[in-house]
């Protein structure tokens, strides 16, 4: 189902980083300017369902005309079809840019740290390029950590930028398949390392990393580490995307935990404004329901990252995992992120 906010476009290009993600050229209307760092909610027609994902830009957008970056994550329906199945030449849903990590919102910095893991390499590449764009932009440091260089998404960029003395690339993979750290193949751009990143390595590789603004995406384990590392090596401006969603997963283990938390018993959901009630099992998760009655909710990350499933419970009672989009103005009215909230009792919801 086609939202208010979401424009149809023409998948131009579909070039491979890696074996298992895409970059996605998508052209049409499109009257936005994306801010580096932001992502898109896609929506794909995938045997006869639409479904909707979020995913993030991976380089300054032009007017109608904007790239994304999608990398195959296990079971990941949507991630899956785009890098298996999509053709060049198909339409898609594609909504208004959103989120707030960005290196536009987010003040000026003069000297800047990418610290990435991943697919989290995207929303940052997008910043590095947008800065490689512009006049007087801020210094800054790329450090990747990839299983290696042929899984290495980007990696041409990367590459170039590590050759430039702009980046470090960090080859986890040979952390776990030697005992011992490698040295860099001769090959190889000089800022290379073998095995994990450490707090000693980060501070090696920056070491004026105490100045600088630091944005750091990726896996949700690595953003702990490299949070708790830059804070100890005194970084004081440091920000984060919490949005695994287009980074590393669709669905969350803590999601699957509570899904199987449902009882016996049966509550109902009611929709007035679009006439709708439907029954389901006590502890559902209310996004779940809204699906079920066919109702036209996005559910993008289904993480409690993105904010595209915001509804509103005006009567009942939910439990809820996740408010992280939300303001406290919202909260206080009563609204929640349908994918992290649980049904108590019979609940009633408005939608929009
Ligand atoms: S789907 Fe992203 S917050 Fe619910």
């Amino acid at each position: 189902m086609n939202t208010p906010t979401s424009f149809s476009l023409r998948c131009t290009a579909k070039v491979f980083e890696t074996t298992d993600a895409v970059t996605l050229t998508l052209e049409g209307h499109w009257p936005h300017q994306a801010k580096p760092g932001q992502y898109v909610i896609l929506g794909v027609d995938i045997d006869g369902e639409r479904c909707y994902r979020a995913y993030s830009l991976c380089a300054p957008s032009d007017d109608n005309r904007l790239q994304v970056t999608i990398k195959k994550v296990p079971q990941g329906k949507v991630s899956t079809y785009v890098v298996d199945v999509l053709s060049e030449g198909e339409m898609l849903d594609v909504s208004a840019p959103m989120g707030q990590f960005n290196c536009v919102d987010i003040a000026h910095h003069s000297q800047v740290l990418l610290l990435s893991a991943g697919s989290g390499v995207t929303p940052l590449m997008a910043m590095a390029r947008h800065w490689q764009t512009i006049d007087n932009p801020p210094q800054f440091h790329f450090i990747h950590c990839a299983p290696n260089a042929e899984e290495m998404i980007f990696a041409h960029a990367l590459t170039t930028l590590a050759d430039k003395g702009q980046a470090s690339l960090v080859y986890t993979r040979a952390h776990a398949e030697e005992s011992s750290q490698q040295p860099p193949k001769q090959d190889a751009p000089t800022s290379v390392l073998a095995g994990r990143l450490t707090q000693a390595q980060l501070l090696t590789l920056c070491p004026d990393i105490a100045h600088r603004s630091v944005f750091i995406c990726g896996p949700e384990a690595f953003m702990a580490d490299a949070t708790q590392w830059v804070t100890n090596l005194g970084c004081t401006s440091v920000y984060q995307e919490h949005f695994s969603g287009p980074a590393t997963s669709e669905l969350t283990p803590e999601l699957e935990v509570l899904e199987s938390a449902q009882s016996d018993s049966v509550v109902k959901i009611a929709v007035p404004s679009f006439g709708v009630e439907q029954e389901v099992a006590q502890g559902s998760a209310l996004i779940d329901g809204l699906e079920a009655a066919q109702l036209p909710v996005i559910a993008a990350c289904r993480s409690g990252v993105c904010g595209s499933c915001k509804c509103k419970v005006e009567s009942g009672e939910v439990t809820t995992t996740s408010q992280e989009t939300l303001s406290e103005e919202e909260i206080a009215a009563g609204y929640v992120l349908a994918c992290s909230s649980h049904i108590v009792s019979d609940v009633v919801v408005s939608l929009g």
